[in-house]
């Protein structure tokens, strides 16, 4: 990856000082669709990140340049909410919007967004870019946030401006995570504590489908709704019990409001039941160093995503369905679903192998391109370096 204040200035000339800040996508091990209901998520940052780097100017003007697209974005300070276009400038115009309500920014900035997340393959490549440009942008202009605040900031440009209703997990853990651990967090307290994530005989690999998806255009937003919409029914139906989110109900309840509820809305809650059991199993089963029940647990995840949440694909479908017959420990989909990758736990001294043979099967199969890379559990963003 080229240095990013070299390219700053090659696209904009010499300056005074710049800022770095860098921010890591991330994959979930586990607890898949569980943190705009209240429950459990166990993910890590991964060893690749977006980078922004930006230095003042002394008018209003701002310009940033995305090399991943190849474009750059300008506008000029204060910003009026200007419509939205569904692209990655969006990021940048929702995370300035919220940051104008923290304070007045005197005079605009250059800057340029690089980095080495995969985009839209479920890896979090928006987060890390929210994260990155928040760190960068509130150091620049001096602007004081907590590590909550900077993650709610985040959290609300993406609901409010680019339109998805994400939850939490991704910009918290790009933030917070640490080094060879996952995160454990509990998105209703959001109270957290690192599991140690060691991989010594075991690789992770995210083998991306290739089959690329929007969040804002996927079914995303139509599970929130769903889960909204059962929460809704069940509080009707125990008004004394007080509930606040899917996650306060245990399965024998969802039983017991059988009657009530749409069958749809029956596995959309169970899933999420579920599914914050599984997480507490594997952190509990990480603690012990004990991959193989990690391994079903990731499994019974997939299915669970496949068949009672319904956000998988074909594709999807076919690389875990390969995973099981090759000798991986556990394989599901990664992030929100309707495309992007899955994550494969697998013996290390067969990764290398699996890898080419993964990309083999899959081309048979589709006539598409399977990336694999590596990850490993890496420290979250808050590196700021200025020059
Ligand atoms: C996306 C969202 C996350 C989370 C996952 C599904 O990645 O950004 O907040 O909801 O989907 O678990």
């Amino acid at each position: 990856m080229r240095n990013s204040i070299t390219l700053l200035e090659e696209r904009f000339g010499p300056g005074k000082e710049a800022i770095t800040a860098r921010a890591p996508g991330r994959v979930n091990l586990i607890g898949e669709h569980t943190d705009y209901n209240g429950g459990y998520v166990l993910p890590f940052a991964i060893d690749r990140q977006t980078v922004v780097t930006i230095r003042l100017r002394t008018d209003h003007i701002i310009r940033i340049y995305a090399a991943a697209f190849d474009e750059t974005f300008e506008a000029s300070l204060p910003l009026v909410s200007p419509p939205s276009t569904g692209t990655w400038s969006d990021y940048l115009i929702g995370i300035l919007l919220e940051i104008e309500k923290h304070a007045n920014l005197p005079v605009g900035f250059n800057g340029v967004i690089a980095g080495d997340v995969p985009l839209g393959a479920g890896l979090s490549s928006s987060a890390s870019l929210e994260v990155a440009l928040t760190l960068s942008l509130s150091h620049l202009y001096n602007i004081k946030l907590e590590d909550l605040e900077l993650i709610k900031l985040c959290q609300r440009a993406e609901n409010r401006f680019v339109g998805t209703q994400s939850g939490i997990m991704d910009q918290f853990v790009s933030l917070l995570a640490r080094d060879k651990s996952a995160l454990l967090l509990n998105t209703t307290s959001l109270k957290h504590r690192y599991i140690p994530l060691e991989l010594r005989d075991v690789a992770l690999l995210v083998v991306d489908s290739g089959v690329r998806r929007s969040l804002v255009s996927s079914g995303y937003n139509d599970r929130r709704h769903e889960c909204q919409e059962a929460l809704h029914l069940l509080q009707e139906l125990m008004p004394e019990r007080g509930i606040h989110s899917l996650s306060d109900l245990s399965i024998d309840d969802l039983r017991q409001a059988e009657s009530a509820l749409p069958n749809t809305l029956m596995m959309r809650a169970q899933h999420v039941i579920e599914e914050n059991e599984r997480v507490l199993k594997a952190a509990a089963a990480l603690e012990r160093e004990d991959f193989i029940t990690v391994g079903k647990l990731l499994f019974a995840s997939h299915a669970s995503l496949r068949d009672l949440f319904q956000v998988s694909t074909r594709e999807l479908d076919f690389l875990v369905a390969w995973a099981g017959e090759h000798g991986a420990l556990g394989a599901r989909l990664v992030g929100g679903g309707f495309g992007g990758a899955t994550l494969h736990l697998v013996p290390q001294d067969l990764a290398a192998k699996y890898t080419q043979n993964i990309t083999i099967a899959y081309q048979e199969a589709f006539g598409l391109n399977a990336t694999t890379i590596e990850v490993r559990p890496s420290p979250g963003a808050k590196e700021l370096e200025s020059r």
